[in-house]
């Protein structure tokens, strides 16, 4: 019988049986991991006290490769590399072994690393989402909008500038000053360091004003919003509200001019499938911010803790 290591909220290995499969489930050798603010959040307590029961074993964004399936499966077998998105209120990822939801799993197209595909189940999904709900277009036919990404260095962040480009938008974003170069190189427009009077100020070095803002830090403010907002239906989709901007939802839930609305995961498996299909294409990929065995797993979660990380922490198994 196999044994797995696994981490708990006092983050300490422990070796715990591997899981027994219910019959829509399928055991995963896990070959990587990516972290997500979320994760470590709810070590904090977000989600207290309903979340997490103990013991947990966080993380939700996974790929490796089927082991065993439960009586149910039908669209894997043994030996099929997968992605998952593992349930929330389960998690589990960051372990050696898992049991996944065929629901929640897709495969793993052939010339993606385990590390690349990991890192786009939340992240990936959460950008491709933000854009969709502004109506975006990602196979070409799109006629392109002003968009605003704040914090594109984020691991949402350079999914976002690569999908805003995929639907012809033309795309302002603010980063660091040393990641300038990069979210350039990922197909920004205008790269805005937002240590500047005019990143902070999300001014467009073109005088343009945004059609949408895309909001990825936790910092943005409704009142710097508003001005650089197109006042024909100007819109801030804020993926990361805090109190200020959720009551400015409220307040311009009916606004035709200018307003903000908030934006909560909900996209899934099939989603999931689009995103590492254009990744195939060559079209999208992950900016890893660092790699780290397992074994030093606590410093990937000191890394993503941060707030500093460049796209996407992974977990090695
Ligand atoms: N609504 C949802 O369902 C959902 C889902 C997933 C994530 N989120 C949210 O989306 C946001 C991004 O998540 P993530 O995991 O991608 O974050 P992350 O990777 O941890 O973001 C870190 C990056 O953000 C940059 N950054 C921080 N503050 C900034 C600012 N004021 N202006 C410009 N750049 C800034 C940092 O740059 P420097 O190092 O240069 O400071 C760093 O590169 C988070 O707020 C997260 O909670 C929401």
């Amino acid at each position: 019988m196999f044994y797995k290591l696994c981490y708990t909220f006092l983050f300490q290995f422990v070796e715990i049986p591997v899981p027994s499969l219910k019959k829509n489930e399928i055991l995963i050798k896990i070959e990587a991991a990516s972290l997500n603010q979320a994760d470590w959040r709810i070590q904090k307590g977000l989600m207290r006290p309903f979340h997490p029961k103990f013991p947990f074993i966080p993380v939700t964004d996974v790929s490796g490769e089927v082991i065993e399936v439960g009586s149910a499966i039908h669209e894997f077998k043994v030996g099929d590399k997968v992605v998952s998105k593992l349930n929330l209120w389960k998690a589990g990822g960051l372990a050696e072994y898992v049991a996944a939801s065929e629901s929640d799993t897709v495969s793993r197209p052939a010339g993606i690393s385990a590390a690349d595909a990991a890192g786009l189940p939340v992240a990936g999904l959460t950008a491709l989402q933000a854009l969709s709900s502004i109506g975006t277009k990602f196979d070409g036919s799109g006629t392109g909008a002003d968009v605003l990404i704040t914090a594109a260095s984020s691991g949402v962040g350079t999914y976002a500038v690569q999908l805003a480009k995929l639907g012809n938008h033309r795309v302002t974003t603010t980063c660091g000053a040393r990641n300038l170069d990069l979210v350039g190189s990922l197909g920004a427009d205008e790269v805005l360091d937002y240590a500047t009077p005019e990143g902070a100020a999300l001014a467009s070095p073109s005088g343009r004003k945004y059609d949408y803002i895309i909001n990825l830090t936790d910092r943005g403010k409704w009142s710097v919003f508003r001005p650089q907002l197109s006042s024909n239906g100007g819109r801030v989709v804020d993926v990361s509200p805090n109190l200020g901007n959720f009551l400015a939802s409220v307040m311009t839930l009916f606004s035709r001019r200018k307003r903000l609305s908030l934006v909560i995961l909900t996209l899934g498996k099939k989603e999931l499938g689009f995103l590492l299909e254009l990744m195939r294409e060559g079209k999208l990929k992950t900016v890893v911010d660092s790699r780290h065995p397992f074994e030093k797993a606590a410093e990937a979660w000191e890394r993503s803790m941060s707030g500093h990380a460049t796209g996407k922490v992974i977990v090695e198994m």
